[in-house]
C-alpha cells in the first residue's frame, strides 16, 4: 500500500513559487516594496524555521497566510535554501549616520551581536539583519517590544524591554548600514 496522502499531494513547481514569493520580497531576494522584509542571504534555518511557524500558523502574517498553507516540507526545505544563496543587497533607504551613531550606542548595551554575529549576518534561528530594510525592522521590533509578534522569540522582546520608538528606529538604522 502507498501513503495516498503524500502521493496525493500536488506541489507547485519550483520556479513557479519563487516567482509568487519574488512578487511581494523581491525577485532577486531583496525587497523593494515598504515593510516586505529582504529574504537574500538569510540563513537557510531561519528562513526554514519561519516558514513552518507561519505555515503552522504559530507566526501569524495575514499577506502571507495564502502562500504558506500548502507549502510541503520539501518547498520549505528547497525555499530555505534558494534565499540563503542569494547576495543580500541594501536598497534605496536613506540610512542617517546620526541615527547609526546612537543604534551603535545602544547595540553594544543590549549585545545585539552575540546572537546576530558582528558582521549582523544572523545564525541558525537568528535573522541576517545586515541590509534588512529599515522600515521593515523598525516594525518588527515594535512588534517584538509590544508582544505583537505571534509566536516571537521572548529572546529578543527580553533584549529590547524599555526602549522607546526613537531608541527602536536608531537600531534599525545601525543595522541596516551593515
Ligand atoms: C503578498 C506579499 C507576500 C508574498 C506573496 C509572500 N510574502 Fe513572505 N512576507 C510578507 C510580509 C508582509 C512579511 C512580514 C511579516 C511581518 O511583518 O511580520 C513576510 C515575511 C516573510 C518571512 C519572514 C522573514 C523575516 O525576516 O522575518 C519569510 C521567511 C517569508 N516571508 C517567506 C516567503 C516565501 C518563501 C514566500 C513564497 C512562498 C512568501 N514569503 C510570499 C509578504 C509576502
Ligand atoms: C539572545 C539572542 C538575541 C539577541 C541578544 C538579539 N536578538 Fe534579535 N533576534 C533573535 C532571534 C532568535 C530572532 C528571531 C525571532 C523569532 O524567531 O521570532 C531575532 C529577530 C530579530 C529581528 C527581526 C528580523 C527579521 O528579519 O524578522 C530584528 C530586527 C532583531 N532581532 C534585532 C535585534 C537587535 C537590534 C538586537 C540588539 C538590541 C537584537 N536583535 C538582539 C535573537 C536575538
Amino acid at each position: 500500500m502507498y501513503g495516498a496522502g503524500s502521493v496525493l499531494a500536488q506541489s507547485m513547481p519550483f520556479d513557479e513559487r519563487v516567482t509568487q514569493c519574488g512578487a511581494c520580497h523581491g525577485e532577486d531576494g531583496n525587497s523593494r516594496i515598504e515593510k516586505i522584509p529582504s529574504l537574500a542571504g538569510q540563513p537557510e534555518f531561519f528562513v526554514l524555521n519561519q516558514l513552518v511557524l507561519m505555515r503552522e500558523g504559530v507566526r501569524q502574517v495575514e499577506a502571507m497566510a495564502p502562500f504558506v498553507k500548502d507549502l510541503t516540507d520539501e518547498d520549505i526545505t528547497a525555499l530555505a535554501k534558494h534565499y540563503a544563496q542569494l547576495e543580500a543587497k541594501r536598497g534605496d533607504e536613506p540610512i542617517d549616520p546620526e541615527l547609526v551613531k546612537r543604534g551603535t550606542e545602544i547595540a553594544a548595551q543590549r549585545r545585539c551581536v552575540s546572537c546576530h554575529l558582528p558582521t549582523l549576518t544572523g545564525q541558525d534561528q537568528m535573522p541576517r539583519l545586515a541590509k534588512q530594510r529599515v522600515d521593515y525592522m523598525v516594525e518588527a521590533l515594535k512588534a517584538f517590544r509590544d508582544d505583537k509578534r505571534t509566536g516571537a522569540d521572548t529572546a529578543m522582546t527580553a533584549t529590547i524591554l524599555g526602549l522607546s520608538d526613537a531608541d527602536l528606529a536608531a537600531l534599525a538604522h545601525y543595522a541596516a548600514s551593515h
